[in-house]
Parts: structure tokens; sequence; C-alpha cells
């Protein structure tokens, strides 16, 4: 376990520092990224999210030439952008863990890829037309320091336009992250976790506020929900790549599984329908 979760599990406050190496030991233990999950899932329409950004910036920035993506993951969103954009873009990303921006690295090998915690990354001055993030500012302890060095990064009429989270009670996920987090609780009851000291911009005006605060306006926030069937092994495979989950022991992970997705209503099919609910956020300085 990590000190992270040791803190956790002791009802003490873990800094973003432990929180951070806890992402770092968690992508290397699990080497499969968001984005074989995440692009499973689909719009009504039938597109992944990362399809939904990538064309949410191609229309406002048709001619952006420099895109950063901070929390690129394994450069699933680059990869659409390089074709969305192609062949005049030049692409940025910065991601915390290695592993991640080595496969990034083979998946997009034309982009600039850094790694490194956004918060303290030196991003430029007026360099960028556009920044994004695909799920990864809700695990950034530092996401103010992040979204500030986004602001100083972008040119004049620069655009931030990225996807957040938005945990409806209602979703699968949330609803078996609820689940598993009792059955943690009855071995450690003091096990809250949380990302250290972030602003709680699960909520549309917590984060509205924060990039007021930080000198950008919010153009618009809109929600899009994702669906997917997947099957029993298949969720459990979510559930285990969330962060607060992954890394505890294996008898618990039996515990939390037969607690939960071995309890999950599967249909005629096998299969178990899965929903996450998301929020574009477009966001920039002064008035568009
Ligand atoms: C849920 S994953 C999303 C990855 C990718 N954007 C995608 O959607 O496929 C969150 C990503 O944010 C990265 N991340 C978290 N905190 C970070 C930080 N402080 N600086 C840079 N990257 C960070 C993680 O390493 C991880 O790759």
């Amino acid at each position: 376990m990590t000190r992270y979760l040791d803190r956790v599990i002791a009802g003490d406050a873990p800094t973003p520092d432990d929180w951070n190496d806890h992402l770092i030991a968690f992508h290397r233990a699990f080497n499969d990224g968001t984005a074989s999950l995440v692009s499973t899932l689909r719009t009504a329409s039938g597109q992944t999210s990362y399809d939904v950004l990538a064309a949410r910036i191609k229309a406002l920035a048709p001619t952006a030439h420099s895109i950063l993506d901070v929390g690129c993951g394994d450069g699933a969103l680059l990869a659409l952008l390089a074709q969305t954009f192609s062949p005049d873009v030049a692409l940025s990303g910065v991601d915390l863990c290695e592993n991640e921006i080595e496969r990034a690295r083979k998946r997009v090998p034309a982009a600039s890829l850094v790694c490194g915690d956004a918060a303290r990354y030196e991003m430029g001055r007026g360099r960028y037309d556009v920044a994004t993030a695909h799920l990864s500012f809700m695990s950034m302890p530092g996401v103010r320091a992040v979204i500030e060095g986004l602001r100083d990064a972008l040119r004049p009429g620069g655009l931030l336009v990225f996807v957040v989270e938005d945990p409806l009670e209602s979703d699968t996920i949330v609803t078996l992250m609820r689940e598993a987090i009792v059955v943690v609780r009855a071995q450690f009851p003091r096990f809250t976790p949380s990302v250290p000291g972030r602003e709680p911009i699960e909520r549309d005006d917590a984060l509205r506020a924060l990039l007021a605060d930080i000198g950008l306006n919010t153009h618009t926030i809109e929600r899009y929900v994702l669906a997917g069937a997947c099957s029993p092994a298949q969720l459990w495979a979510l559930l285990q790549r969330t962060y607060p989950l992954g890394l505890l022991d294996a008898s618990l992970h039996e515990r939390i599984r037969e607690h939960t997705i071995n309890h999950a209503p599967v249909g005629s099919d096998g299969l178990v329908r899965v929903t996450l609910s998301l929020r574009l956020v477009v966001a920039g300085a002064g008035q568009r």
C-alpha cells in the first residue's frame, strides 16, 4: 500500500505529495490507462468522450496551431487531435506518470511530451491556442496552480476546453464506489479517500468561482452522458481502476467484489448497464 492509503486508512490527512506518489504507483500497477476503459462507453450518437472533446475543440478553434493536453495519460486525446488537426498542429502533453508518458510517446511520436506534475511544470507564456484536459483536473491537488499556468500559457484569445466528471449519485461507478467504501470501512472505519487540498470542482459553482478567481470566464458547461454495457468482470476492472481502491490489498478487493459487483444488476444478455456523466467546460480570458 502507499503512504496515501496508509494515512487515509488511519484517518490522517494525506499530503498532495502522498497523493501524487499514490498516482504514480497506481499507474505502474495498472498499465492499461483510462482510455481503454472510457473508450468502451459512448454517447447516444456513438461518440467516445475523446471524440466529443476533439470535435468541440475543432469547432471552437478550427485553425489552432498549438494545443497542450494536461494529464494526457496514454495520449488517446492527442492522437485524435493529431488526426483532427493534421497536418499543421503542434501537440504537447504533460503527465505525472512516466508509464503513461511512455505509452503516449509510442502513440503520438510527433507530440512534445513531458513527465511531471503539471502544477509545477513551466508551461511558458502565450504559447498555445488551446489548452485541454480530459478527466485529469479532478485528480490534481494543485488544480488551481495548473489552471493559473494554463491561463498564462494561452495566447490572447486562446481557450481552455476540458472535460471533468459530473459525479451523479445515479452513475454506475459513483454508486459502486459508495458501496465499496462501505465495505472498506467495515475493516477501516476512518477510510475517507479524497484528493488532498483540491477545490470542490465537482460542483459547477465552485468550478466557475475558481476559473473566475484565476481570471478566466466560463463560457459554457455542457453535460453529456456516456453509456455502455459490460460483463461483471469488466465492471470489476473498471471499479478496481479507481484511484482510491486500486492499490488496496487482495483480500479487501475480494470482499469489495463480493459485496458490489456480485450484486450488480445483470441483464438477460449477461451484461451490466453502465453510465458515466461528464461536463465539457469552455473557458477563456475576456469575452468570446
Ligand atoms: C483519469 S487519467 C486520464 C488520462 C487521459 N487524459 C485520458 O482521459 O485518457 C488522469 C491522468 O492525469 C494525470 N495526472 C494526475 N495528476 C497530475 C498532475 N499533477 N500533473 C500531471 N498529470 C497528472 C494522471 O497521471 C493520469 O494519467
